[in-house]
């Protein structure tokens, strides 16, 4: 029981370690880091201007306007609805983290199973369709037109690309006589049901690429068809599943993974033969969005992969416009990006077959960096030479700065503007001081933002420094106060909770306070917290903080009783009652405590001042 109990500590630990809270959030929320923290819209309440923060450093989520916060977890359990458990094999399964046997329900482990099942059949029907293009009669055509289009063996092997037959039930026979479920079939999008039962395989004589996860399982396929003269679309994907979401996967990460880390760069095309194309050519560190624009997402994986993005998109209209809707996406995410064009011929396929590697790698050398082809696209499309049209190229040009992340670039390429457009460069910086003051009025910092949580009263402010100390401290820390803080009655509710909770954690040995307290707050326990964790004070001398805080308490106790006393005093002598003399002197001992407490406490601060 133990070890099983362990082993689920070191899961929770593992899966917290790892769960980049930006990471998490921003799949929910687009977040905008200004001033080292991130910014969005709280998705928690409705909000047009963004008031909730996470703090990558401390791990933790926090909303001004409606005040829920907490850690990655305390996220994932209200934005999935989800107990703590659940969240942690959330996250874990987003992680890829194995989730240890008894943590999991009869639901898990079917959706495992049927996970599983699928990648299966995929990885089958991939065999099947290799055989078939390599193995038959009817593939000939397929590796004859793969030939012409300098696919070799050795790229087809690579891909294990293979060619879909044409008949409607070679593929589905096949895997049911490997055990493979007619469900599962249909789930992995392989075959479609008939309207009077049965079911008819999805693709036909096409030339078929298995798309890959990162971790190389096959979640899905793309076909392509040999013949233009078909009226039917170039192209056709697998069905959006559970397994496979064109919105999250780059065809041929898996085959570029290591190529990429090599190079220290990735070379994005729009098509999965421009990325075949390359691969055969030797430009191995290239991937393809799948017919679809570029991504969030695709940005995000990119992003923990690889410094820097080059963007090569075909060299037609459509390509231009996928680069200028794609930079910006790359910069939000903070991921460097480049843009290059194939001068010559349609797309990066068309181009490195005809001119080589060599020439292609020239290209990328000479990509331009994202912002500078939004510049100089604005330069060509707005007529410069007249007033209106300098005017315009610049109004679209400066929101592009925003994005900058340093004043020396935006300044040098406001010097940059000024030359080309033959206008006063202060000009163009007061308007762009401009545009800076409304975003940042307009985007983010509602009225009442402290970067730390105000308290209210002194008291507050010793309840959360001393629960501050606590946390971030140790039970060695806790061990040498343990009489004082047996004493200690905290005013507000949710404190006093946090502290009962820290002090059962740190007797059971707890190894993250942080997780553990998250775990078994309720809602205002859990903002309380965040609200504590989030201040801003020293880690070091927490022991001294502690005692400081100790003695604030002590004094914020007697304070509320010589109140106490004194009213009663008052009262008393209104009424002639000689008790009042007795209340006064209560009030005078307790004075003289005070007295005691704050001569101490400066002893000990003119001694920390002497060191
Ligand atoms: P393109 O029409 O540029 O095709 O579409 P391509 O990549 O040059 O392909 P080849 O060279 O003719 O074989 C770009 C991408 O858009 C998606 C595909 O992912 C394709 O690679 N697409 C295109 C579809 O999904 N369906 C289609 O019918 C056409
Ligand atoms: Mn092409």
């Amino acid at each position: 029981m133990e070890e099983i109990k362990e082993k689920y500590e070191n899961f929770k630990e593992q899966v917290r370690a790892q769960a980049d809270i930006v990471r998490v959030v921003s799949d929910y929320v687009p977040l905008k880091k200004k001033g080292g923290r991130y910014w969005g819209c709280c998705p928690f309440h409705g909000e047009k201007t963004p008031s909730f923060t996470v703090d990558e450093g401390k791990g933790l989520f926090h909303c001004f306007g409606c005040g829920v916060g907490g850690d990655v977890f305390t996220f994932i359990m209200k934005i999935e609805n989800r107990s703590f458990p659940e969240a942690v094999k959330f996250l874990a399964g987003k992680l890829n983290i194995p989730i240890p046997e008894q943590e999991k329900n009869p639901a898990e482990l079917a959706r495992e199973m049927q996970a599983k099942e699928v990648y299966a059949a995929n990885e089958l029907a991939a065999r099947f369709f290799q055989s078939c293009l390599i193995n038959t009669e009817y593939g000939k055509t397929g590796v004859e037109y793969l030939a012409a289009r300098g696919i070799t063996r050795e790229i087809i092997d690579g891909f294990a690309l293979g060619m879909a037959p044409p008949d409607y039930n070679k593929l589905h026979l096949a895997l049911e006589r490997k055990g493979i479920s007619e469900d599962t079939i249909i789930k992995a999008g392989l075959a479609n049901k008939r309207d009077n039962g049965g079911i008819y395989d999805r693709f036909r004589a096409r030339i078929m690429i298995p798309i890959r996860d990162v971790r190389g399982r096959v979640v899905g396929f793309t076909g392509r068809i040999l013949n233009k003269d078909i009226k039917e679309a170039k192209y056709m994907n697998t069905g959006e599943t559970e397994w496979f979401s064109k919105r999250n996967i780059l065809f041929g990460l898996d085959t570029a993974l290591k190529s990429i880390k090599e190079h220290k760069q990735v070379v994005l095309v729009e098509g999965h033969m421009d990325a075949i194309s390359l691969h055969a050519a030797g430009v191995t560190w290239s991937v393809a969005v799948m017919g679809t624009a570029f991504t969030e997402q695709h940005a995000r994986l990119l992003k923990h992969l690889s410094p820097e993005v080059v963007f090569s998109f075909d060299s037609d209209k459509a390509g231009v416009e996928a680069a200028v809707r794609a930079v910006p996406i790359a910069l939000h995410a903070e991921l460097k990006n480049k843009v290059m064009q194939v001068p010559d011929g349609k797309d990066p396929d068309d181009f490195i077959r005809k001119h080589g590697k060599d020439a292609y790698i020239k290209l990328i050398a000479g990509a331009v960096e994202g912002i500078s082809f939004q510049i100089n696209r604005q330069l060509e499309e707005n007529n410069i030479t007249t007033l209106a049209g300098k005017v315009q190229a610049v109004s679209n040009i400066l929101p592009l700065f925003l994005e900058c992340k340093s004043d020396i670039e935006v300044a040098q390429r406001i010097r940059d503007l000024a030359r080309k457009l033959t206008i006063d460069e202060g000009l163009i910086q007061s308007e762009y001081n401009k545009l800076k003051r409304k975003d940042k009025k307009d985007d983010f910092m509602p009225r009442s933002v402290h970067l730390a949580p105000q308290a209210t009263t002194a008291l507050e402010q010793a309840e959360r420094h001393l629960l501050f100390a606590l946390i971030k401290g140790n039970d060695v820390l806790t061990g040498n106060f343990t009489n004082q803080l047996q004493k200690i009655k905290f005013e507000n509710a949710e404190r006093a909770e946090i502290f009962q909770k820290t002090i059962l954690f740190l007797q059971k040995g707890s190894k993250n306070l942080a997780t553990d307290l998250f775990e078994v707050l309720a809602e205002k326990g859990a903002s309380e917290l965040t609200n504590i964790l989030r201040m801003e004070l020293p880690s070091t001398d927490l022991a001294e903080m502690l005692s400081d805080c100790l003695r604030q308490l002590q004094l914020a106790i007697l304070e509320q009783e010589f109140e106490r006393h004194s009213s009663l005093a008052a009262e008393y002598e209104k009424q002639g009652n000689e008790k009042y003399l007795q209340e006064l002197s209560e009030c005078r001992r307790i004075k003289n405590e005070e007295k005691k407490i704050i001569t101490l406490s400066n002893e000990i601060k003119n001694k920390a001042m002497q060191n």
